[in-house]
């Protein structure tokens, strides 16, 4: 007993000279130790070290101290999405693809089509495409069936909609926007929109859809032989989970 209280009270001397990360330590050492640690004068003080006008306010933090600090002292880097309220078995993509005036590729292409992993590229395209198709980066793709070719030089548009089944409602992904880039190392060519948000999300801007058509290199410089399509939003979604998230949050009509 006389040895617990004088532990005690050395812990009292000794945490208040503790920086904040040290005490947080020091809370899962055993329960005396948490309790000690666990008083909110000692996170007052952290918390007036580093935020002096903070612990001015007129009335205590809500919870306390320590989860003030706790919640502010780091920025968390990693923020748990909550599960999206679409899936792709309620979205279907309307998908057309032109070349000058002519409709090469029209269909309605169900979610889970898209789903990444849902399909394998084909052999013969470059070992470049093939290591961007399987790169962990969240990407939805899909076959070309049947394959055609583009010559080039022609101008080729691309456009996008989504429909959702839980409010019979379409949104715009990307608005006939061209394939102005070939990027001849990675056999894609590159078209992207800027994404219309509904109203609800008055900030958010800037973030763009990517389509890329995928080619074979069948050593033909006149003309792309178009085996299948990559649709990505790599500004801002990197899962199927906030891609889910980001569709939720466009402009449906
Ligand atoms: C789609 O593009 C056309 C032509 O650029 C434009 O007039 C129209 O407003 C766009 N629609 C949407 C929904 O952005
Ligand atoms: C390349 O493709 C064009 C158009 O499809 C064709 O006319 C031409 O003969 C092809 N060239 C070679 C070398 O295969």
């Amino acid at each position: 007993m006389e040895m617990e209280m004088s532990s005690e009270e050395i812990l009292k001397v000794v945490f208040p000279l503790l920086e904040g990360r040290d005490l947080a330590t020091c809370m899962s050492v055993c329960k005396q130790w948490r309790e000690i640690a666990q008083d909110d004068y000692l996170w007052k003080c952290l918390c007036a070290n580093r935020w002096p006008s903070v612990c001015k306010q007129s009335s205590p933090p809500i919870l306390s101290y320590h989860n003030l600090f706790k919640s502010f002292y780091k920025r968390k880097m990693y923020r748990a999405l909550l599960p999206p309220k679409l899936s792709l078995k309620d979205l279907e993509f309307y998908i057309d693809i032109w070349t000058e005036d002519k409709l090469m590729f029209s269909e309605v292409v169900p979610g889970p089509v898209l789903q990444k992993g849902s399909w394998t590229p084909p052999n013969g395209i470059s070992d470049v495409l093939r290591l961007h198709l399987t790169s962990p980066d969240y990407k939805m793709t899909f076959p070309m069936q049947p394959r055609f070719n583009i010559p080039l030089g022609q101008i080729v548009s691309v456009s996008v909609f989504v429909g959702r089944r839980d409010t019979q409602k379409v949104a715009c992904i990307i608005n006939k926007s061209i394939c102005d880039y070939i990027d001849r190392s990675t056999f894609r060519a590159l078209a992207f929109d800027y994404l219309d948000f509904s109203p609800e999300h008055p900030f958010v801007s800037g973030i763009r859809a990517w389509i890329s058509l995928l080619f074979m290199d069948h050593g033909n410089e006149s003309d792309i032989d178009v085996f299948g399509i990559e649709l990505d939003f790599c500004d801002a979604a990197d899962s199927e989970d906030q891609v889910l998230w980001l569709l939720d949050m466009l402009d449906w009509k």
